[in-house]
């Protein structure tokens, strides 16, 4: 009854890969990497003062690391950008009062059209720099023993071919890269030109995400799940801010209500680890999201690489963004909202380097907008 609809990104390892397969091997996504270092102390207190000011007063937050033969000298401010005003989040119905202003952006300092992105938390930065030169990842790592690793790498460095095996992958891989270098070009054009030709108008989609209890767990605290949320839009932004796609330009998502799980729920119907993406999927989409035009649920299961399924979006209620809450077509006697994807984390119970969970989630907001299949 499904099987028509859905659009799912399906990347199987042609090596028979189980769980672990990829030996001890700590990052088994890049095949390159360089532990980094930073004034922590001083970041902390930068970032305690940000805090504190207000928007107009705000100064920059810097940080400088060094990688790559090369100095990375950032200079951030709160960006919320990606959140709605009225944005909140919900724990079993409640609303929680959360801080969002550890979520910075900014540039290289020697580098005016770079663009930087990350979060600032307990003095450690995780986030993503485009320059010139391509994107650049920084990320920690908190370990057993207590110690914690920083490390940054090259888009380069991701090893795709755990995923490249399947065609589909390879393609998303380059509609992204393409999109990612549209930005950069029509970046470096409105430098020499005027605003004349910027279209102003624009489209925003509010988003209702759900973070399900595996997910948060993946990332132990709010906080952390939302500075990863936070850094999934922005990409997701950067790629549709520059598109035309069927008609919609320049669309741009915000996150309005962000449901998170942060306890096991054994009542709840989407507890159990051992649900399919089709099961879940149908599941997710059983609520009314009339409130937003996209509603995605992020979790964090091995689905032997399929990473993403969405409603491909249609004209009227029959799926895709804006789809309204009614009587399902295809499932007579059911209600639902078709204006809903999935995305896990995981691979082969490996977690995905940030950049590939990008490329996922905007391959699978793709189909929702209308994208077909593949
Ligand atoms: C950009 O990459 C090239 C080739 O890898 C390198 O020679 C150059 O120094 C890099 N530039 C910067 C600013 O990192
Ligand atoms: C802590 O654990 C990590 C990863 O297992 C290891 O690389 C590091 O050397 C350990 N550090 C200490 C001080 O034990």
């Amino acid at each position: 009854m499904l099987s028509a609809h859905y659009a799912v990104v399906f990347l199987i390892s042609l090596r028979l890969c189980l769980l672990g397969c990829n030996g001890d091997k700590i990052r088994p996504f890049l095949t390159y990497y360089e532990t980094v270092s930073y004034n922590r102390d001083q970041l902390f207190k930068d970032h305690q003062r940000s805090k504190r000011a207000t928007n107009q007063v705000q100064s920059t937050v810097q940080i400088e690391i060094f990688g790559y033969n090369r100095n990375f000298e950032l200079m951030l401010r709160r960006d919320r950008s990606v959140f709605t005003d009225d944005f909140k989040v919900m724990s079993d119905d409640t609303s929680i009062p959360i801080d969002i202003s550890f979520v910075y952006s900014g540039i290289l300092k020697d580098e005016g059209e770079s663009f930087c992105h990350g979060s600032v938390i307990d003095g450690y930065f995780h986030g993503s720099i485009q320059t010139r030169n391509g994107t650049f990842y920084i990320e920690y790592e908190k370990h057993d023993n207590g110690t914690v690793e920083s490390y940054i790498y090259h888009e380069k460095d991701i090893d795709y071919s755990l995923m490249k095996d399947v065609k589909s992958f390879e393609l998303s891989l380059k509609k992204y890269e393409f999109l990612e270098r549209m930005k950069w070009n029509s970046k470096e054009e409105s430098v020499t030109r005027t605003k004349r030709s910027v279209d102003m108008s624009r489209t925003t989609c509010l988003m209702q995400l759900k973070a399900d209890y595996l997910f948060f767990k993946r990332f132990r605290n709010l906080q952390e799940a939302i500075s990863q949320i936070a850094g999934y839009m922005r990409s997701v932004n950067a790629i549709y801010d520059q598109v035309n796609f069927n008609g919609i330009k320049h669309i741009n998502f915000k996150v309005k209500v962000l449901n998170i799980i942060q306890e096991k729920q054994p009542d709840n119907a989407m507890n159990s680890a051992y649900i399919g993406p089709e099961k879940l999927l149908m599941l997710h989409s059983s609520y009314n999201y009339n409130n937003v035009c996209l509603s995605y649920l992020l979790t964090n299961r091995d689905y032997n690489g399929v990473l993403g399924v969405a409603w491909t979006g249609k004209e009227g209620n029959n799926g895709g963004i804006c789809s309204m809450f009614s009587k399902l077509k295809d499932a007579p006697g059911t209600e639902g909202s078709l204006n809903t994807g999935i995305v896990t984390i995981q691979k082969y119970g490996q977690y995905l380097p940030p950049r590939l969970i990008h490329i996922t989630l905007a391959h699978e907001i793709g189909h929702s907008l209308g994208s077909p299949v593949r």
